[in-house]
């Protein structure tokens, strides 16, 4: 800003040298150009001066405003950061070995955990507890063998949300002796509800350690 007042006042002495020195002593209140403007002999000096001042004003609001907007981005990202879920289990028997069937209905407890980013997924329980409302994607997969093509044996599970079922995947053995079956939804969660797959009474998982029926989950994105 001085540079340019500097120049414009050698402009105005080039054409009036007696009045240098008076327009130098404007040069000291450059910070105010409604002063500059009193000047009879620095009149485009001060049309320039008043132009730096309202540029210099644009660009710091212009600089308060991206300042602004840079911290509200960080706490955004630094809020989805911390919000970040994705949980991915699977049953694992050391040998092939079939879970059910039951006389009741029983919560399938998946325990090998291949993610649990954020916590939300209880090894004891079975139980994925949103700790975020949001949209969150479920995926779960079974798989039964009956042991014999003339066996019958039931692959079923149902997928709940609190005491809810919102999706079921049923596969009866008749002629063949394997059947798996997979299901995925998406869904809108309130922080705390309770997501679990049961198996009902009369279905059989069966496994070993290749994992072939799975529970998995991950959140979309967050909505509070
Ligand atoms: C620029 O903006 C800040 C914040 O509003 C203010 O404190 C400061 O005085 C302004 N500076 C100028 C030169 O306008
Ligand atoms: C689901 O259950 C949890 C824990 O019992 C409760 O906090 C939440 O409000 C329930 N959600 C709905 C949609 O009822």
């Amino acid at each position: 800003m001085r540079a340019i007042v500097f120049l414009c006042l050698l402009h105005a002495a080039s054409a009036q040298w007696p009045s240098l020195w008076s327009s130098l002593d404007s040069l000291n209140e450059a910070d105010n150009p409604e002063n500059a403007c009193e000047e009879p002999h620095s009149c485009s000096c001060c049309l320039i001066l008043q132009q730096v001042n309202s540029l210099s004003t644009h660009f710091n609001s212009t600089l308060n405003e991206l300042d602004k907007e840079y911290s509200q981005t960080l706490q955004q990202f630094s809020k989805f950061e911390a919000s970040r879920t994705a949980f991915s289990v699977a049953l694992d028997f050391s040998t092939f070995k079939c879970h059910g069937p039951k006389p009741a209905d029983i919560n399938v407890i998946y325990n090998h955990v291949f993610l649990n980013l954020g916590s939300g997924y209880n090894v004891n329980t079975g139980i994925f507890t949103a700790l975020h409302s949001g949209v969150y994607t479920f995926a779960f997969t079974i798989h039964s063998d009956a042991g014999a093509a003339d066996s019958p044996l039931a692959a079923c599970a149902e997928l709940y949300v609190n005491n809810t079922v919102v999706a079921r995947l049923s596969e009866e053995n008749k002629e063949d002796q394997e059947d798996g079956a997979t299901n995925v939804v998406v869904l809108q969660l309130k922080a705390a509800d309770k997501v679990a797959v049961n198996m009902p009474k009369g279905c059989s998982l069966c496994d070993d350690n290749n994992h072939y029926n799975t529970f998995s989950g991950f959140l979309l994105f967050a909505t509070d």
